[in-house]
């Protein structure tokens, strides 16, 4: 894999009005759609909610909304990307994908026209570098968020199932990252594999669904009117006592932790690492 370059972008537009997170949860909850937590910081958690009950309203912006973190561009990158939300056509063959999110600054604020270019493998783990199959760019609306439909990347040898993806705010540097799957059984075998990439992906119908929140280093003036001190979220060291999430521990699917005061159950089995605490990996852990 070459190193990541810089990417050949697109003017950039200016900015747009920004949405404060919980102005934007409760506009949610106030028109009855699905539940939309915005705390996890990476990949949504609404996918895993599903429960009905209102969003909760006083999710933290430092509650695990680190930076998303980079990876290497990989050797099939292409500048010039068409512009296109829709990387497939009803002939297209694959199982169809949509992966769709926000993009946050570091207030926690969502970012409008952010640029968001995608490129992939085919069905068969093919990447065209003579045209521009699987690739498009686009941008994040005035709510900051972004949809993408396409098809479930097939595998090459070396890697797991991934996307990449290049995301750059108006006037920031570029962020060079890839997406993943949970539940492949390369993402235990691929070193390029970080599980603070992982999207949360549902069975829609004969498709799928994917989600997952970019959150880029972008300076941005908080909300005028933060929460009380006394509802930010857990503390980051563990619980005393067993159970404990500890790095290096072997995690099976099913077995439960806890962290910052709160519980949370494995989704997947894999192998503890810092920086892939609960509250940062929803794909991984579920709150209890
Ligand atoms: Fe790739």
């Amino acid at each position: 894999m070459s190193e990541q370059d810089e990417l050949q972008t697109p003017e950039p537009r200016p900015h747009e009005r920004l949405l404060s997170r919980k102005t934007l949860l409760k506009a949610v909850a106030a028109a009855g759609a699905a539940p939309l937590l915005l705390g996890a910081g990476t990949a949504l958690a609404r996918d895993r909610r599903g429960t009905g009950l209102a969003p909760e309203l006083t999710p933290d912006c430092d509650d695990g909304d680190h930076p998303t973190v980079p990876q290497t561009e990989g050797p099939y990158f292409k500048p010039n990307s068409p512009l296109r939300t829709s990387l497939v056509t009803a002939s297209t063959p694959g199982t169809r994908l949509t992966v769709s999110g926000y993009v946050f600054g570091s207030a926690c604020l969502p970012i409008a026209n952010v640029l968001l270019d995608f490129w992939q493998a085919d069905t068969n783990g093919a990447y065209d570098n003579t045209g521009f199959a699987f690739r498009g760019h686009q941008f994040t609306n005035a709510q900051g968020a972004f949809s993408l439909s396409t098809i479930v990347p097939g595998l090459y040898p070396g890697r797991t199932r991934h996307i990449h993806v290049k995301v750059q705010a108006p006037n920031r540097p570029v962020l060079t990252t890839q997406l993943y799957f949970p539940g492949e059984p390369r993402n235990s075998t691929d070193t390029i594999f970080d599980a603070r990439l992982l999207m949360n992906v549902r069975q829609i119908g004969s498709g799928k669904e994917g989600t997952f929140d970019f959150v880029l280093n972008v300076p941005q003036t908080p909300n005028p009117s933060p929460s009380p001190t006394g509802t930010t979220s857990p503390s980051p060291s563990p619980t005393p006592g067993g159970g404990s999430w500890t790095p290096g521990t072997n995690y099976r699917a099913g077995d439960r932790v806890t962290y910052g005061g709160a519980s949370y159950q494995c989704l997947q089995a894999h192998t503890a690492m810092v920086g892939w605490e609960p509250p940062n990996v929803p794909a991984l852990w579920r709150r209890l």
